[in-house]
């Protein structure tokens, strides 16, 4: 009798074990940008996007360099997720490419209290002046 009682809460074990393991790990679901390959290779851009886009914003804001390449504006162009809908959407929705990760990984970006999260005609600068 103590024998099949410890058998049993072996198997319950076992069997809880093998649901947590088998239990859907979320893991962020990554958008594909709007062409064949980014500005760089996705490991480095995925473990150094930030340093390029931050990097150019100081030498944008400070030193009056420009460069195409790690454009922001550039990014929200090719970076576009649409809803059901078919509308583009903002850095609003968890959808949204640079969201994809960030809520995952809890990382908070201030860059669309003033750059629009979506392709604009003018720029990444709304016209609006920002929170789109
Ligand atoms: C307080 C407002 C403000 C915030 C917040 C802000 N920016 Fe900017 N940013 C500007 C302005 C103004 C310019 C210059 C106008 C332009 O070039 O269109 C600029 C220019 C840039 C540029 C060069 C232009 C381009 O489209 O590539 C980049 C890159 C950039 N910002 C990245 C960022 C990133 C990344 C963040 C968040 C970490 C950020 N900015 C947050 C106001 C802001
Ligand atoms: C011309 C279109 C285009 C532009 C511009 C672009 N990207 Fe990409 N990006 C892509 C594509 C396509 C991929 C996926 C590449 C692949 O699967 O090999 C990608 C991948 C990435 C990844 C890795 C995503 C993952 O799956 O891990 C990051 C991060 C990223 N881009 C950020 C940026 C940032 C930041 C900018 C602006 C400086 C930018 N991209 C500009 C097209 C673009
Ligand atoms: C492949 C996942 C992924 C994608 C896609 C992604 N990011 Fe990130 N981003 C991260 C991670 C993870 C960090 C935090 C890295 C760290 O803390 O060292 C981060 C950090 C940042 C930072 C620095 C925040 C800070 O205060 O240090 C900026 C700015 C940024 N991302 C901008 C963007 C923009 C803009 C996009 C969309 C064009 C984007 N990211 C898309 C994963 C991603």
């Amino acid at each position: 009798m103590k024998y099949l009682r410890m058998m049993l809460v072996l198997l319950t074990v076992v069997l809880l074990g093998n649901t947590i393991v088998l239990a859907d790990v979320p893991k962020p679901v990554i958008p594909k940008g709007n062409a064949e390959e980014c500005v760089l290779p996705k490991e480095e851009m995925r473990v150094d996007h930030m340093n390029y886009i931050l990097h150019q914003r100081d030498e944008t804001m400070h030193r009056g360099i420009r460069t195409k390449k790690f454009s922001l504006k550039g990014c929200i162009d090719c970076h576009t997720v649409k809803d059901d809908a078919g509308k583009i959407v903002s850095y609003k929705d968890k959808k949204h490419f640079c969201n994809s990760c960030h809520t995952y990984a809890a990382v908070n970006i201030d860059c669309f209290e003033c750059h629009a999260s979506t392709p604009t005609a003018k720029g990444t600068i709304s016209s609006t002046g920002g929170k789109k």
